[in-house]
């Protein structure tokens, strides 16, 4: 008995640590961008756009300004890092600098469903595409926005 209490001292902190690590780790991991695009088009093209060119039919009838971001632009898409873009769809700009107009999505979307939408924007990035690092920022191109 004795040693069997013994092992299970060990073996509970150890299980305990082993189901932190295995949760933790997939909330971060890259999400699904098959699914992603399910939720962007419900979502988000009603202002980015069919192909997340910034051009939805919101856009077009109520002209906002700033304009919903051209997600296609991997100049200035590329530039975020996977945290700073998280923060923005799930806090929504005003949490982040940019425009009110940009809503949050904590309230509609699960964290998981974040990534995968996340997981879709990122693959829309072209010029340079998406290569899992950001690159430094470029002033002008983020002007021409
Ligand atoms: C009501 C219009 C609207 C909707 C709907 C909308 N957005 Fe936006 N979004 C904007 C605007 C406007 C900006 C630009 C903010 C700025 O430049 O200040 C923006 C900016 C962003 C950015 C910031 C990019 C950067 O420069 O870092 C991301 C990411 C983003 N939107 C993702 C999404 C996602 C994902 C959805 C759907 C779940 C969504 N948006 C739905 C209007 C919208």
């Amino acid at each position: 008995m004795k040693s069997k209490s013994g092992y299970t001292r060990f073996l509970v902190p150890v299980l305990a640590a082993g189901l932190i690590v295995s949760f933790s780790v997939p909330a971060f991991a890259a999400g699904n961008a098959k699914r992603g695009k399910r939720l962007y088009d419900q979502y988000c093209t009603p202002c980015h756009g069919t192909n997340g060119q910034g051009d939805g039919t919101r856009m077009k009838v109520e002209k906002f300004d700033p304009a919903p971001r051209n997600h296609t632009d991997g100049k200035v898409m590329n530039t975020r890092t996977e945290i700073q873009l998280f923060k923005t769809i799930k806090e929504g700009g005003k949490a982040m600098n940019f425009s009110h107009i940009m809503p949050q999505w904590q309230h509609i979307l699960k964290d998981k469903q974040i990534w995968d939408v996340l997981a879709y924007v990122r693959s829309l990035a072209k010029n340079p595409e998406w290569t899992g690092t950001p690159i430094p920022p470029d002033p002008a191109a983020e002007k021409k926005q």
